[in-house]
């Protein structure tokens, strides 16, 4: 059986001050992490030794929000997936749209950072998405199969308990609109056969397909409801303790 995650990505909010406040807080709101769900928290790469200190003992994981393809060197301003996994930290986010689109970041480049994600130990969460205007032209399911594939080159998790997916469509980003539940299903029922093709129906069966794009707790139940969908990558709802923890509550069961 897959257990759900409930992934929080910071982004670039949040001092590291402001995160062990937070961190207090939220451990204090949800009272334990409650059995059949996994939670995890991605903020930025100064805020993880914090992580890592607060969240000990708790059950909560925590990651980054990416790594360099790089293992080690003279690579200024990268962060090695070794450095990360040194911390304690169980995933790295590599794909996420915003550094496709905003460093454009191709498929390629996310296929070694997934590679050093997985050497190094972690578990990478991989993202993909379309933008709105291929969902527009009808292309949405093999852009991103596509998307996918190029992003798995070379890529080989020893177990499928070290992959993680998010289908993220672009366009949901951080804007309050949703992919519809039922689209959300067939994306990720899209993605896991993809993956049965890539690794293997027993792999594919058991490999976590998150969804993300202005998750709230009002959309949560009804995306959550597809049963190819095991979880939710949430930007926004992720930032206040109450928000987050209702999310966790809303995954327990699932
Ligand atoms: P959002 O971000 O929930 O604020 O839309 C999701 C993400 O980018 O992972």
């Amino acid at each position: 059986m897959r257990t759900p995650l409930v992934a929080g990505n910071w982004k670039m909010h949040k001092t590291p001050s402001e995160a062990r406040v937070w961190f207090n807080e939220f451990l204090d709101e949800l009272g334990g992490v409650p059995p059949g769900v996994e939670v995890a928290l991605l903020p930025s790469f100064p805020l993880l030794p914090v992580a890592a200190e607060e969240l000990a003992g708790s059950g909560v994981a925590f990651g980054a929000q990416d790594v360099s393809a790089h293992d080690w060197g003279a690579f200024t301003g990268e962060v090695s997936a070794y450095q990360v996994a040194d911390l304690g930290a169980k995933y790295a986010v590599v794909g996420h749209s915003e550094r496709r689109k905003y460093w454009r970041e191709g498929s390629g480049l996310v296929a070694e950072k997934a590679k050093r994600a997985l050497e190094a130990g972690l578990v990478p969460i991989l993202c993909v998405g379309e933008e709105l205007e291929v969902r527009e032209r009808g292309e949405a399911i093999p852009f991103v199969v596509g998307q996918l594939l190029d992003s798995l080159a070379g890529v080989e998790p020893p177990s499928p308990d070290r992959l993680v997916i998010a289908y993220e469509p672009v366009w949901a980003i951080g804007t309050g609109k949703t992919a519809t539940p039922g689209d959300a299903e067939v994306m990720a029922e899209a993605i896991r056969s993809a993956l049965a093709g890539r690794y293997g129906e027993a792999f594919a069966g058991e490999v976590r397909v998150l969804y993300g794009g202005s998750i709230k707790p009002a959309n949560f139940a009804q995306i959550l409801a597809g049963p190819n969908v095991d979880g939710g990558l949430v930007g926004g709802a992720s930032l206040e303790v109450a928000s987050f923890a209702e999310l966790v509550r809303l995954a327990v069961g699932l």
